[in-house]
């Protein structure tokens, strides 16, 4: 006897695919980033990312205007300052470079979620995430510095703080100061799972940020290690994370898997540049299709367990997902 059970059955049309299909991609998952730089009328491709650009602020304000007609939520927001100095003093002046950025968008455009990324790397003349004491980066002096800055961003008017750093009691430290000053509806989306990843590679020239020596090992999770990815969660959703973040998404599917199903926070996931570049280089040679391919890489992080995605292809998955006929 022919097994009675044909799986096939189902795959037969897309009509009948679609309906029993497990995981979609919408438009509202998607969170695009965004590189600000000082200057006027400033649009300069990073050439390892092919579509993505630093802005001076007027472009930033057109670019968000267009994002927010397609239907994207909310943008992240990355600061190229002029001035770097050893405190990353631009990343809390409240003239700095993003806090500049949040007031001119917010006044120009209306109902858009801006989420500033919260890090001193593209602050600081060493291109470290932390202030550094006799040669070693200063955890605690650095959270107080990470503090000022979120608060400096909010005052401003961001709506959702994302710190990037990985120092340890940093969420904490946002809170608290958050909260001293009146922002106790400020949620705080955590960069809680951060990897020491070669796939920042490409984000690190367009934010002129590596480091000047060394690397980011003694403060990035070692990419071995899942369990602890677990524990650092807990820790950020004890000292206060609203949303906790697994960095980079591809090449870490099992720990947004293992974060989605521990805990009960919305969970985002962060499709790297290297993620992006690597798709963008394969579509240009013409050895792969590059929209196949990355309507697939963005379903999979979703069917890991993302609820919230941010990607450089957020706008071209929105143009995939408005062609889709059924
Ligand atoms: C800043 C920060 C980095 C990224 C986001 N925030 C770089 C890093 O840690 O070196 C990487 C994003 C990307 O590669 O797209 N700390």
């Amino acid at each position: 006897m022919f097994p009675i059970h044909r799986p096939k059955r189902l795959r037969k049309t897309e009509f009948l695919r679609a309906l029993i299909r497990e995981t979609s991609i919408n438009k509202r998952d998607l969170i695009y980033p965004l590189f600000v730089t000082t200057g006027h009328g400033i649009k300069k491709e990073i050439d390892a990312m092919p579509g993505c650009y630093q802005m001076s602020i007027d472009c930033i304000v057109e670019e968000v205007e267009s994002v927010r007609s397609l239907g994207i939520l909310g943008v992240i927001l990355f600061g190229i300052p002029d001035h770097k100095d050893p405190f990353g003093s631009d990343a809390y002046s409240d003239e700095g470079i993003i806090q500049t950025a949040v007031r001119e968008i917010k006044s120009k455009v209306k109902d858009i979620l801006i989420i500033t990324d919260v890090c001193l790397c593209e602050y600081t003349d060493h291109g470290h995430c932390g202030i550094i004491s006799n040669g070693m980066i200063d955890n605690d002096k650095t959270i107080q510095i990470l503090a000022m800055s979120a608060v400096s961003h909010a005052r401003a008017g961001a709506d959702i703080v994302a710190p990037s750093d990985m120092m340890d009691g940093r969420v904490k430290a946002i809170r608290n100061a958050l909260d001293s000053e009146g922002f106790i509806d400020i949620p705080i989306m955590s960069y809680s799972a951060k990897y020491a990843s070669a796939f920042y590679g490409p984000f690190r020239e367009a934010a002129k940020s590596a480091p000047m020596f060394g690397d980011r090992r003694s403060y990035q999770m070692d990419p071995s290690n899942r369990r602890e990815a677990l524990r650092e969660v807990a820790l950020d959703i004890e000292e206060g994370a609203d949303i906790v973040m697994v960095k980079p998404a591809l090449s870490y599917l099992d720990v947004i898997s293992d974060v989605k199903s521990y805990f009960s926070v919305p969970v985002a996931a962060y499709n790297v540049s290297g993620e992006y570049a690597m798709i963008k280089a394969g579509g240009r040679l013409g050895w792969i299709d590059e929209y196949r391919v990355m309507m697939e890489v963005v379903t999979s992080i979703k069917r890991a367990g993302a609820d919230i995605i941010i990607t450089y292809f957020a706008k071209d998955i929105v143009k995939v997902l408005s062609e889709d006929g059924i």
